[in-house]
């Protein structure tokens, strides 16, 4: 095999764990691979590379655990999570560390966010040293799907922490007295604990308020649950999700001491996400960007299902799922959407010619004629005509 000898010193140096001498022979194997012609390997590569430093933007390997600013006993799998005394059900799920979980993709903002709080995290000692302390609590807060509970996960899989899932709902019980009584089993159980706490579909709580029956009782339990979130500050880490913000009053807001928020992705993330959910098919740039084209707007959950949609669709026609099978695949998915709201989805659900006569006319979208040809299985001359004809313009979609 060509390239053999690189890829074997590749392998050694991974074993190694000699990062600078993996990437020297990675650059040596692309080095050949262009000279020897092969784009496709190329650009493989370069994603590879690209995703990898992603990563590592995400993830500053300074976080250690120790110095993450938790204390408490060590929380294995024969620890049993508290339970409602009425019903039996568990208050909360516990998730150790050590599963990898998925790594969320942001935006630069939210990227920001939780980089300066996992390098906070990682250096509290050095903070305190100062009379600092670093933060302890996160409000996430966005629509659904958009990655605030894969957030929760990653968070504490970084930190190296068991996390502590509660949703409030579930500790709100049928019989209201014993709301408050749960609320302070979680917080004594999450203290006692080495972990992340994470405050699922928080905006539970705020429904409960607006309540009229059992005013007095809320009121109770608000206060127990504010009252712990002040004094979880002294234990550990605390991460609230909702996907209600407006349904927060502020006295809660006030409690998070850094606030997030997860939005739709935009087009540099959104296309991140489409080929991560696109595997192990490797779709094309061009591919890819034609999929983003279409779906702006949309949360990672339903890009996720969307590309699910076209994975069966290929492989349903028994097609190899090369970039044109995909192209027909992604406007069958979309012909079968309601509502979609938006021009050049809707074009390409009603007719793919058109859209080609769309995209070769839309200069934002960035490909020029002979990518376009690739990624829709058409020839160079069939996207002029088309562009040419602006047959887009006849639908009543694109007016
Ligand atoms: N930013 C993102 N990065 C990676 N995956 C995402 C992202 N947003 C959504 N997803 C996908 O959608 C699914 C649902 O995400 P989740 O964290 O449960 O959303 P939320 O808690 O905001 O409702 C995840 O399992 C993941 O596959
Ligand atoms: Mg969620």
């Amino acid at each position: 095999m060509e390239n053999f000898a690189v890829v074997q010193s590749i392998i050694k140096a991974a074993l190694d764990a000699d990062e600078a001498a993996v990437h020297k022979q990675v650059a040596r194997l692309e080095s050949r691979l262009r000279r020897a012609g092969a784009e496709k390997e190329v650009a493989a590569i370069e994603r590879l590379l690209k995703a990898a430093t992603e990563v590592k933007h995400l993830a500053p390997s300074q976080v250690v655990t120790s110095r993450a600013p938790v204390t408490g006993e060590t929380l294995t799998s024969e620890v049993h999570p508290p339970m409602d005394r009425e019903t039996g059900a568990q208050l909360c799920r516990i998730d150790l560390p050590g599963k990898g979980a998925p790594k969320p993709v942001y935006g630069p903002s939210a990227q920001e966010t939780i980089d300066g709080l996992l390098s906070e995290w990682g250096h509290s000692d050095t903070l305190k040293a100062v009379g600092v302390e670093p933060t302890r609590s996160l409000l996430i807060y966005g629509p659904p799907g958009t990655g605030k509970t894969i957030t929760g996960h990653y968070i504490a899989e970084q930190l190296g922490l068991p996390l502590v899932t509660a949703r409030i709902d579930g500790l709100i019980s049928s019989f209201l007295g014993t709301t408050a009584r749960n609320i302070a089993n979680l917080f004594d159980f999450a203290n006692r604990y080495a972990c992340v706490l994470l405050l699922d579909e928080f905006d539970a709580l705020a429904k409960l308020r607006d309540d009229p029956h059992e005013v007095g009782e809320i009121k109770r339990v608000v206060n127990t649950l504010l009252q712990n979130l002040d004094r979880r500050r002294e234990y550990g880490v605390t991460i609230a999700i909702t996907n209600h913000d407006g349904l927060l009053d502020p006295a809660v807001w006030r409690r998070f001491e850094t606030q997030l928020h997860m939005g739709e992705p935009e087009h540099v993330a959104r296309e991140t996400l489409i080929a991560r959910f696109m595997t192990p098919i490797n779709a094309d740039a061009a591919t890819i960007r034609i999929f983003s084209y279409c779906l702006p707007g949309r949360t990672g959950a339903d890009l996720e299902r969307i590309c699910q949609a076209v994975k069966r669709t290929t492989v349903m026609t028994g097609e190899a799922p090369d970039a044109s099978a995909l192209f027909k695949a992604l406007s069958s998915v979309l012909g079968r959407m309601p509502r979609l709201n938006h021009m050049p989805a809707e074009v390409l659900a009603a007719n793919p010619r058109a859209f080609v006569s769309l995209i070769a006319n839309d200069l934002e979208i960035g490909l020029d004629q002979k990518q376009i040809g690739q990624a829709t299985g058409m020839s160079q001359s069939q996207v002029s005509t088309l562009k040419r004809k602006k047959l887009h313009l006849e639908l009543p979609h694109a007016q």
